[in-house]
């Protein structure tokens, strides 16, 4: 039998399979299956920070600003109209006497400001870690990406000072350089990255014309962009490095840990296979592993990754060329 124990965010974690942040992990029966299963961890579903916000707003009566982030936030948490900070904080604590692995609450964290407090109840009520979200559409034409990105550093920061836990960060795909901006994140010491976060489906009905918001499950297909650039950060940055997006098979945890994973997140496969099938997976790697000769997971992370290619120009040029010029 191989070790498939794992660090994540500088915790142990007993496998690298993580069930990342949805309703499942808001229903407890699901939460013990996943345990049962061999799950080394779980995300609670997000505390958005509309749901802080719109306590607020609505004292002020002015809920129509945030329409269109709560419906995006509605879209991910259904019973947020009745799920208040103080349900979720309970939930916490419900999950941490439950389980034994470790509990990762997820905040959707958008903008800096006192709201941040929040993050210290979380880590109170029990959450052994936490995950900000940060996912928004800038709509404003006079914030720039930029300044987007500092506002999610210095929340990032703010949070950091506030929390003696591990802290992550799921990150938008749509960055046009996550170098950069992770190094900006290694500078608040955060101890986790999930690449990537997915963005709820934007489409029109066109029989109430209006707005609809969709959380659509994803295939492998959608796997491509994490697996890029989980290779292309790994050992280029202190965080540890969860894969996320697109993980549905064997064949798909197996090609993050090489990129330079060390854990995995798994949201749509386990909608799709239920959490039975994180045991299939667990004893499937276990098997590849044995085949191959690991022992740990340590020995085959990140040896496809740009930093042990010894030509990292090769590495990231070299493919794209070929593919554009069909040279074979
Ligand atoms: C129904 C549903 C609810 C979700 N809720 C959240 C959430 O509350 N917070 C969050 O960060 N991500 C949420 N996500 C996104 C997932 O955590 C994950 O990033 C995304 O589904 C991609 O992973 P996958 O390909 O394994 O599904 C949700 C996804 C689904 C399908």
């Amino acid at each position: 039998m191989a070790n498939l124990s794992t660090v994540y965010m500088g915790m142990k974690l007993k496998s690298p399979f993580i069930v990342g942040s949805c309703s499942l992990t808001s229903d407890m029966d699901s939460l013990r299956k996943a345990e049962t299963a061999g799950a080394g961890a779980v995300v609670i579903k997000s505390l958005f920070e509309e749901q802080l916000q719109a306590e607020a707003v609505r004292l002020e009566n002015a809920l129509s600003a945030y329409e269109n982030m709560i419906a995006e936030a509605l879209s991910f948490h259904p019973a947020y109209a009745h799920a208040g900070p103080s349900e979720h904080l309970h939930w916490i604590e419900k999950a941490r006497k439950e389980l034994s692995i470790p509990i990762i609450a997820s905040l959707n964290a958008v903008s800096p400001g006192r709201w941040t407090d929040y993050a210290t109840q979380l880590v109170d009520a029990g959450a052994d870690a936490l995950e900000l979200n940060f996912f928004g559409i800038i709509t404003d034409p006079q914030v720039s990406g930029q300044d987007a990105l500092r506002a999610m550093i210095a929340t990032a920061r703010e949070i950091k000072t506030k929390v003696t836990v591990p802290v992550a960060v799921k990150l938008t795909p749509f960055i046009l350089s996550p170098g950069y901006v992770v190094a900006g994140l290694d500078a608040t010491g955060v101890d986790g990255l999930v690449l990537f976060n997915r963005f709820a489906r934007f489409d029109i009905d066109i029989a109430t014309e209006s707005v609809r918001y969709q959380m659509a499950l994803t295939s492998s297909r959608d796997m491509e962009h994490s697996l890029r650039w989980v290779s292309l950060l790994h050992d280029r940055t202190q965080a540890d490095i969860c894969g996320s997006s697109g993980i549905h098979t064997l064949d798909d945890v197996i090609k993050m840990i090489l990129a330079g994973a060390g854990s995995v997140q798994l949201v749509s496969a386990l909608y799709q296979h239920g959490m039975n099938y994180l045991s299939d997976l667990h004893t499937g790697l276990d098997e590849w592993m044995n085949r191959k000769g690991y022992d740990s997971i340590q020995d085959f992370q990140g040896r496809v990754s740009r930093s042990r290619s010894g030509q990292p120009f090769v590495f990231e040029r070299h493919q794209y060329i070929k593919a554009l010029l069909g040279i074979q």
